[in-house]
């Protein structure tokens, strides 16, 4: 027995204990009534996929908090099963855009008018898998049908591959991918004041003044319209078919399937496990890529793909998108794009790369954990383990920041940020 090594993995389990201590401290200090913020500096109040993510790395610790995050969420769905990027539960002075812009209320509470990819399906899965809670499951399934249900009507010119009408829909605000489509149209005079850049420090780490006059004219037009998700199919300047929004669409539709089923519903498992196939042929037809070796966003009003290399296309896998034949060229992009830096995953690669920017090159470690839980699905275990073990070593050096420097591993944005806690009590569950 080599006891000097003994000792090392001691120290290693007590400062991951210590680390997951400080998570939960991060989690329970964001957390307002019911849900939790997904940082207090930058972002106070419900988010869609953050709540998500939040939810998946409390499943396994608190998961009564991890199931009020997720109802709390499903509570804002609209009507018409829209499931709001952002739900305003308090007042939000100091915030832009904020409740008056977006003019929404759903049982009296503020929400915006966009979405984001449908994650609370697949933590929801988890939730239910680890605490077999079949009250729970009752009470947010009607608001998740209804959600996937929407997609498929209202999001979808074939009932398979799935739009996006505004770049934060996509969760990757500033991707370099979005830039053609937000080129191709005048915003015009846009005027009002942003709340994101107070510090200068942060300026160079958030989009620039250029995409934020298209995102607040793309709120304004939408806004205009009341909402109309057909009026908009017509006249929204922006309507990609987004490749993380597509598979993590497509894995919902397959969690909800398992879900139907575990309640006995097998005619609504039925219908969901088609949609995800049918999704997924649709998607690997339209948004693979071959010269880039990975699958792309597509533009449905410029009629053209959006070239560019980003951690969306490596998301496929968690929809399980490839073929084996395309998996094998995304292995290959992976090894000899993305993996070339000292930190996985850089959320873009290619010439508008920027390492300090948001999307536009940065590891974030919700993106991370969605690409190695699908390379696992693809039996790919070691390049899984270096991208999880890249996650662990950012967080442990440098805490939990939002995003981290792909080159020099500094973190970035926001500091105790929540997803980053949460992933990291996921990453560590079992250490
Ligand atoms: C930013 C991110 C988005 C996230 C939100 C709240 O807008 O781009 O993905 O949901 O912040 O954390």
């Amino acid at each position: 027995m080599d006891d000097g090594r003994d000792e090392d993995t001691n120290a290693d389990r007590a400062a991951t204990e210590e680390r997951r201590t400080e998570a939960l401290d991060v989690l329970r200090s964001n957390r307002a009534e019911g849900y939790t913020i997904p940082s207090a500096t930058l972002y106070p109040f419900q988010w869609n996929w953050d709540s998500a993510f939040i939810a998946l790395g409390l499943a396994g610790v608190e998961p009564a908090a991890a199931k009020e995050e997720v109802e709390s969420l499903c509570a804002a769905t609209w009507e018409s099963g829209l499931l709001p990027h952002i739900v305003f539960h308090t007042d939000a002075e100091g915030y832009f855009p904020g409740p008056e812009e977006w003019g929404v209320d759903v049982e009296e509470t503020a929400t915006s008018g966009i979405t984001q990819p449908p994650m609370v399906v697949p933590a929801v899965r988890r939730i239910y898998e680890e605490t077999g809670d079949d009250g729970f499951l009752d009470r947010v399934y009607p608001a998740l049908e209804r959600h996937l249900e929407w997609w498929v009507r209202e999001r979808s010119f074939d009932t398979s591959v799935v739009y996006v009408r505004h770049p934060w829909e996509t969760g990757m605000d500033d991707s370099p991918a979005w830039t053609d489509p937000l080129a191709a149209f005048d915003p015009g005079e846009v005027v009002y004041e942003r709340e994101d850049r107070k510090s200068d420090e942060l300026a160079d780490q958030r989009p620039t003044d250029w995409d934020y006059d298209r995102y607040v004219s793309l709120v304004r037009e939408a806004r205009a319209v009341d909402w109309d998700e057909f009026d908009l199919r017509e006249s929204c300047p922006f309507l990609v078919e987004d490749a993380l929004t597509n598979a993590i669409f497509v894995r919902a539709c397959d969690d909800f399937a398992a879900l139907a089923a575990a309640r006995g519903d097998d005619t609504a498992a039925t219908t969901w496990r088609e949609q995800a196939e049918q999704s997924r042929e649709a998607i690997r037809d339209r948004l693979w890529d071959e010269e880039l070796g990975t699958f792309v966003s597509y533009d449905r009003v410029g009629d053209r793909k959006l070239e560019a290399n980003s951690v969306a296309g490596l998301a496929s896998v968690f929809g399980e998108i490839p073929t084996k034949q395309q998996f094998e060229r995304l292995r290959r992009t992976l090894r000899d794009d993305l993996l070339a830096y000292e930190f996985a995953v850089p959320s873009y690669v290619g010439d508008a790369f920027d390492p300090d920017r948001y999307w536009r090159g940065p590891v974030w470690i919700n993106t991370n954990w969605l690409v190695a839980d699908g390379l696992r699905r693809y039996g790919s275990a070691d390049l899984a383990d270096r991208i999880d073990r890249d996650s662990r070593r950012l967080v442990e050096r440098e805490g939990f920041f939002e995003y981290f420097n792909p080159e020099t591993g500094e973190g970035r944005g926001s500091d105790r940020f929540s997803w980053s806690a949460a992933l990291y009590l996921e990453l560590t569950d079992s250490a």
